[in-house]
């Protein structure tokens, strides 16, 4: 089966061909350059950028895969979560093209695509396994008893990880994305060398706090520009965003590992654009080989968003029978635990 799945739901346009769950090709053009003077996302303009180059960037993917839109057998398409407009776009693309061809259409979401970018690698997951996802909208713990079935243990109550990420980095003026940014400046640093909260929402839920973080980091970075001189000391910046990171990271591996414990999980997996922090990959495998169980991350191009991690997501769905109606829409909000809208399983592979 060759899939073409489309990816709009933020500020990545992106278009790959998975055929026979083998990707041939995964074109992401970032906008990177269109948000960065505004140290972050702007919902109109990254609409408007995902309509002027998604179909490009679809040509791209299938002259790369060496096939045509008549090739293809099936369009899976991002449906939330995600900006509404920006998702519209790929929707309303993978609709057309659906349309025109004949072609089934599946709607995925995001998170499940994240998640489905550790078995492009590995086609054979043990369940139950622990998932963490970390991106620039969400930290959540889900627990996935089998493909497609997730149950979330739980999520961040403020600020999600890359979210806070973004925000300190952009207070320390270390550009846009933040994420990359900062762990790039901690490598310099020393995290002992400055006292910041750990920031466990409490310590026996699953949920996430990391605004008290993001504000002790911010706060520390005012008081040492406050002290005579006007300027924080060589080297503070660096050793911030060491403390900043080691404290966030913390955290997450923490309540990652209780809770692979607690669930008996087989298998952990990282996912989202944060899963490419080195601290958080090398931090949860350790956590999983104390407890015996392998810990699967994607490949760091596969962490952030694209649309090979779409196909894929779409495939598994796909070829258990499960298809979307042309009604399909973009979702803002879209849960993990529930069926995407318009989309049943019309028959049992
Ligand atoms: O999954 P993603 O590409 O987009 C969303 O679905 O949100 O995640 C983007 C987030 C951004 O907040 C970015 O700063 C963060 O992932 N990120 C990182 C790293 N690379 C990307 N955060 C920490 N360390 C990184 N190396
Ligand atoms: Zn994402």
């Amino acid at each position: 089966m060759r899939v073409l799945g489309i990816e709009t739901s933020c500020d990545e346009t992106a278009a790959a061909v998975l055929v026979d769950g083998r990707l041939q090709a995964n074109i992401v053009a970032s906008q990177i350059d269109l948000h960065a003077r505004f140290g972050g996302v702007v919902p109109e303009l990254a609409s408007r950028r995902h309509l002027e180059r998604l179909g490009p960037v679809i040509d791209e993917a299938l002259d790369q895969a060496g096939i045509t839109l008549r090739d293809v057998d099936a369009i899976a398409v991002t449906c939330g979560p995600g900006l509404v407009g920006a998702l519209t776009v790929g929707v309303a693309a993978a609709k057309a093209i659906a349309f025109a061809g004949h072609h089934p259409v599946i709607g995925v979401n995001h998170l499940e695509g994240h998640i489905y970018a550790n078995f492009l690698e590995h086609a054979e997951i043990p369940f139950p396994a622990l998932v963490l996802i970390v991106s620039g909208a969400h930290s959540d713990l889900v627990v996935m008893a089998d493909h497609g079935s997730y149950d979330v243990l739980g999520r961040t109550r403020d600020d999600a990880a890359g979210e806070a990420f973004d925000k300190v980095a952009r207070a320390l003026g270390l550009g846009y994305p933040g994420g990359p940014a900062l762990e790039r400046a901690a490598r310099d640093g020393r995290p002992d060398a400055v006292r910041l909260p750990l920031p466990f929402a409490s310590e026996d839920s699953y949920d996430f706090s990391f605004s008290g973080l993001k504000t002790a980091a911010v706060r520390a970075l005012e008081a040492a520009r406050a002290a005579p001189g006007g300027e924080p000391a060589p080297g503070f910046v660096a050793n911030l965003a060491a403390a900043f990171q080691e404290n966030l990271v913390a955290v997450l591996a923490a309540k990652t590992a209780r809770a692979a414990e607690g669930r008996r999980a087989r298998a952990i997996l990282l996912a989202g654009g944060v899963a490419a922090n080195t601290l958080l990959r090398t931090r949860v495998a350790a956590a999983a080989a104390r407890l015996g169980i392998p810990c699967w991350v994607p490949p760091v191009s596969m962490c952030t968003d694209n649309a090979g991690m779409i196909a894929e997501a779409g495939w598994f769905r796909l070829v258990r029978g499960f298809r979307s109606s042309l009604r399909l829409g973009a979702y803002a909000d879209l849960d993990l635990g529930n069926e995407v809208p318009e989309t049943s399983r019309i028959s049992v592979a």
